[in-house]
């Protein structure tokens, strides 16, 4: 059984159809690559799963219960964290409280000693343990990123809503990132849906990928097949090809 189910979603802002009647599946374990141009409806993908927005029409059904009843704040209780494209980190805060913060814990002396072994652990995980305790101002962003990976994965979630996850970062760092998705989904035994923008790494990473253009689904099937896809071919002539970062 499907862990997430999205069954034929519609959103619109005013009059533009963000998702448009939109269809797929997330299996236990897989990573499922959301891919399309610029304005495709990736990111609403993620608001709508989030429950950020309301489909104007469909369902969202995860682990065979609706999402559509579960408001915004208990999404991570159900067991789904999500990063941002734009980060979306407290600059005065330090990097351990931030991810503390991500994982919307309940109050309590007990659970905040829980929440901040969890915290830690992510950002050991990551890569970024040292700066734990430094402002998040400043830090380099492939780190902040990192951070913000540490905050959705402390969650503890079954599915990790990962936003390009590569944008601004270097070949090496996109070349990391590559290892550790493979690493954090073996490690908790976790299902990624991994909106990315990066060819070579959402290729290299995904068990199936999914292709969106103006809030359709034009394909789906492994990487390969969906790279010799004569619609996705299509959909992204005119796109200026990803920079050789
Ligand atoms: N909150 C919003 N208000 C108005 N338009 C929006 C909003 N969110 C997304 N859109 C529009 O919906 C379309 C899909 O956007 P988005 O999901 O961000 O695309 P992607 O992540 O694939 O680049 C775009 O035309 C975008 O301008
Ligand atoms: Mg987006």
């Amino acid at each position: 059984m499907a862990l997430l189910e999205v069954k034929n979603v519609t959103r619109r802002f005013g009059g533009i159809v963000a998702l448009d009647d939109v269809s797929f599946e997330v299996f236990p374990g897989e990573i499922a690559g959301l891919i399309g141009p610029n304005g495709a409806g990736k990111t609403t993908v993620f608001n709508v799963v989030t429950r950020v927005y309301r489909p104007d029409a469909g369902q969202v059904v995860f682990d065979g219960r609706s999402l559509l009843r579960t408001p915004p704040h208990r999404i991570v209780r159900r067991g789904i964290a999500r990063t941002f494209q734009n980060l979306e980190l407290f600059p005065g805060m330090s990097v351990l409280d931030n991810v503390v913060v991500g994982t919307h814990a309940s109050a309590g002396w007990f659970a905040e000693r829980r929440v901040r072994k969890a915290a830690l652990e992510a950002l050991d995980e990551v890569g970024a343990a040292d700066v734990a305790g430094r402002p998040a101002a400043g830090l380099p962003f492939g780190m902040l990123k990192r951070v913000e990976l540490a905050r959705a994965l402390a969650a503890k979630p079954r599915l990790l809503l990962l936003d390009e996850p590569a944008g601004g970062l270097n070949h090496e760092e996109v070349e990391a990132l590559g290892d550790l998705i493979r690493r954090i989904r073996k490690g908790h035994d976790l299902t990624i849906l991994l909106v990315e923008h990066h060819m070579n790494l959402v290729m290299g990473v995904s068990d199936r990928v999914h292709v969106l253009d103006f809030g359709r689904t034009i394909a789906a099937g492994t990487p390969q097949e969906v790279q010799r896809d004569p619609a996705v071919i299509e959909a992204y002539l005119g796109e200026a090809p990803e920079s050789p970062s």
